[in-house]
This record gives structure tokens, sequence and C-alpha cells, in this order.
């Protein structure tokens, strides 16, 4: 129990700083704001760390008005009280159109007031969504019931759409959602838009100092004119001399920049993923962090992070792909022994010594005594099964004792199910005495 929730303790620990955690090698505005919601970029030209939490960054140096940090946003657009009897619909909702401007990960929530004709039957209503785009999530919580009724809407977007896709001309929005009350033909429009791109539009300078004057700083990042590069567009592509080629090869005949990256002055520029989380790196960008083996439909299942094609595991975990427990806890039994003494303890799990089986080898249902001994330890204990009419005749000789639960059994464990629930029950011998005992509590 202890070690389970430590274990759910440390699992909660790693998934917060997961989230914390920002993408300190984002070479885009655009791909560290998307990296998590806590994430913002410095948009100075000097920045030595421009992609960390707002408070991180201000700590190295990144003035407030240098830091991108977009939040969320909620627009009431219509929100008409509907006074005019003329038009009186059975069913008010206020408001009736709102603009969402959602930084994937952090909720949005405005009030939805329902007012209903008093006359009119008032049974909750249902609400009916249409055109939720994939990954934005809409609920509903009641706030105060009766007429009028108010709900809290809630709206949050898991995360950016990946740029990889075909149709990333619209990724981000504007999309349009409508919620309706089923049964009416009122309803609530929500207009959604992600914040899943940097407006560069407020730190833009044509031909910057900060660029050698060869290009355009935007968000504190050189976008060099033809056919300058380099990242203060230092460099000068017409006088590059190929010769330089050799040097980002790692033998004569070896692709330039091992195939993933390009030749600037001999030095390796690395392509970046669409996936952020994905980079090369190596003097040769030999080396990426996502061509490791996979446990369980994950790098290094989870359980260690992937360098240059190998798996370097958490403490606890070895294999190739991190999908060995070292952990030998839920091996341990109730003797103090693993796997009972009567099988192996390998990736936290006991393989049991045939005919045992259980997690911890201590079930042996085909051991002599379970099998033989099961309907008069049934009827005895809970009046049921094969013997139950004959069991004062066939089973009083027998020495049974019977306890609240299997923990309290001692000698061989016994699990069998009774045929009248199909629960299991537990009952163990003693061998060297005769000795049987039955638990109350049986396990469904
Ligand atoms: C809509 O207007 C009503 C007043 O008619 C106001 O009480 C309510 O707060 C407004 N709703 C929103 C979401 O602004
Ligand atoms: C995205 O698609 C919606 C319809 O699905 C359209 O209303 C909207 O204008 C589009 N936005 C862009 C930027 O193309
Ligand atoms: C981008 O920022 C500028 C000011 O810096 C603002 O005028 C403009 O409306 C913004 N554009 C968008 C799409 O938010």
């Amino acid at each position: 129990m202890v070690v389970k929730l430590l274990f759910l303790w440390l699992l909660f620990c790693l998934s917060w700083a997961q989230e914390q955690r920002c993408l300190q090698s984002a070479s885009s505005c655009d791909e560290c704001i998307q990296a998590g919601s806590g994430c913002a970029w410095c948009n100075s030209p000097q920045a030595h760390i421009r992609c960390a939490t707002t408070e991180k960054l201000q700590s190295t140096g990144c003035h407030g008005r240098h830091i991108y940090n977009p939040s969320g946003s909620i627009q009431v657009v219509k929100n008409d009280s509907g006074t005019d009897p003329a038009d009186a619909e059975p069913l008010l909702l206020q408001p009736q159109e709102v603009s969402l401007h959602l930084r994937p990960g952090v909720r949005e929530s405005f009030p939805l007031t329902i007012s209903k004709a008093t006359d009119h039957p008032t049974p909750e209503p249902i609400m009916d969504l249409s055109n939720v785009p994939a990954g934005v999530q809409v609920t509903f919580s009641s706030i105060t019931k009766g007429n009028p009724q108010l709900l809290q809407v809630s709206v949050e977007a898991a995360q950016c759409p990946s740029t990889s896709g075909a149709s990333n001309q619209n990724r981000t929005g504007p999309w349009s959602i409508l919620i309706t009350p089923r049964g009416f033909s009122v309803s609530l429009k929500l207009e959604i838009t992600l914040l899943c791109e940097c407006n560069c539009t407020g730190s833009h300078e044509e031909n910057s100092p900060a660029c050698s004057g060869q290009g355009t700083l935007v968000c504190g990042q050189c976008e060099c004119y033809v056919p300058y590069f380099g990242k203060q567009c230092q460099m000068n592509g017409d006088s590059i001399s190929p010769q330089y080629e050799d040097l980002c090869r790692t033998g004569p005949n070896a692709p330039v920049c091992s195939g993933s990256g390009i030749c600037v002055e001999g030095f390796c520029e690395c392509n970046r993923r669409a996936d952020p989380k994905e980079t090369y790196s190596g003097r040769y960008c030999e080396c990426s962090n996502f061509d490791c083996p996979h446990h369980n439909n994950r790098l290094c299942g989870g359980n260690g992070r992937c360098e240059c094609g190998r798996c370097m595991c958490n403490s606890e975990w070895i294999g190739s792909a991190c999908s060995c427990s070292m952990e030998t806890a839920s091996c341990m039994a109730k003797n103090q022994m693993l796997c009972n003494g009567r099988g192996v303890c390998e990736c936290g799990k006991c393989h049991c010594i045939p005919p045992y089986v259980g997690a911890t080898c201590e079930d042996c249902p085909d051991c002599v005594g379970c099998q033989d001994h099961a309907a008069c330890m049934e009827c005895r204990a809970f009046r049921t099964g094969a013997k139950k009419d004959t069991c004062d005749r066939q089973c009083a000789h027998l020495n049974v004792e019977i306890v609240e639960t299997k923990d309290e059994l001692q000698g061989r464990l016994c699990k069998m199910r009774t045929a009248e629930d199909l629960c299991y029950f537990f009952f163990s011998i003693l061998p060297s005495s005769g000795q049987f005992a039955v638990a109350r509590a049986k396990e469904c």
C-alpha cells in the first residue's frame, strides 16, 4: 500500500514536472508556446535562454516587455436580453454569441443563463454540441438550478494540432461551435481560435543591427536576406567554398550532416522536426532523441529518455526499451519471500513454477488437497455447493476453522470458485496437522 502510494505520488510529481518544463531547445516562438501552457518566449535578441516559464525568463534577465506569453481571452459578442414579447422564445439563452481565444491546456469559462417562459414545462435541458473540432472539449456545470438556470460553460483545447497534418491552413480556427438545448431552436454560438502561433508583428525590425543589417529581426530571431545566413546573418552564402562540406561528414562518403541537417561553414545545423519535442543533435546531427526502442507504444517504455539511439533508463528500470522494472515489492509475498519461494521475480512480476499461480505464486488450484476438499470447505463455510445436502454426513469429520479473511489463513492456500455465485473463496490446509481453515470473505 505504502509502495503504491509512493508510486502514485512519484507519477504525480513527474507529470507535474513535465507540465512545467518548457522546450529550451525550441527554435522558434511558435514551437515554444506550443510546448506547454506555461511556456513563454523571450523576444530580446540578446537572450541566451528563449523558451521557459515567465519566472525563469525574468530570472535570466529577459525584461517583461520582451516576454511573449499569450493568454486566452473571452469576448461576449452578442448578449441580448430578449425583452421584446413579440419574439418571445420558450427559452432564452444569454449570451448568444461568444468569441474565445484559447491557449491549449488552459481552460476558459463563462456563465450561461437559461431562462424559460413560465408556462413551459421545465425539464433540465440537454445540451447538444455541433461542429466541435477534434481536441476541443466543452463542458457544463450547474451553478444554480431553477428558472433562470445558471450554467458555467468551460472550453479547453488539449494541444496545438501538429503542423505536419495536411490540413494545416486552418489548424487554429476560427471554428464555430453551436450549443443547442435539445428540442429548442435557440442556440449559443462559440467562435474558437487557438493561440498556437506567435504574433510577431509588434516585434519585427527590418535591416536589424542584431542581424548584421542583413536580415529582419522577428520575435528576437533573424530572418536573413538572400544570400546571408547564420544566427546573426553574419555569413554570406555566395562566398562559401564547397570543401567546407567535408567537415560536415563523419567519413569521406558519409552523407553531409548525417542526412539530418545542412552544412554551414563546416558546421552542421540540424534539421527541425514537425514535432518540436523531437530533435537531432551531435556534431554531425548523428544523434536524435526520438529514434529509440519502444515498449507499449511508448518511447523507452515511458521509463527513460532517448539519447542518441539508446534508452537511458530511469533508476529502477532496465532493458533496451526500459521495459523491465527492477522493483521487487510487487513480487514480495506475505511471508516476506519473493514469489513465496515458488518462482522468480522478473521485471516486477513473478514467474511461478507450475503448478503454482498467482501474483506471488500463492495459489495452487491444482495442488492435491484443493480440488479434493473444495466441496466440503464450501458447504462447511457457506452451506452451498455440491455437498450442501450431505455436508453433515460427508464432511463432519474434517477439522475446519472459519476465519474472517484470507489474510488469516496459514499453510497451503487454496483459491476456488463457488458454483453458486462464481465468487472465489479461500481455504488453507496445514498438511502437518490436517487442520483446515476457510475465510468467510469471498472475492467476486
Ligand atoms: C448578459 O447580459 C446580462 C444582462 O442582461 C448579464 O447579467 C450577463 O452577465 C451577461 N452575460 C455575459 C456572459 O456577459
Ligand atoms: C477555418 O474554417 C472555418 C470553417 O470551418 C472558416 O469559417 C474559417 O474562416 C477558416 N479560417 C481560416 C483562417 O481559414
Ligand atoms: C498582433 O499584435 C499587434 C500589436 O503588436 C496587433 O495590432 C494585432 O492586432 C495582433 N494581431 C493578432 C492577429 O492578434
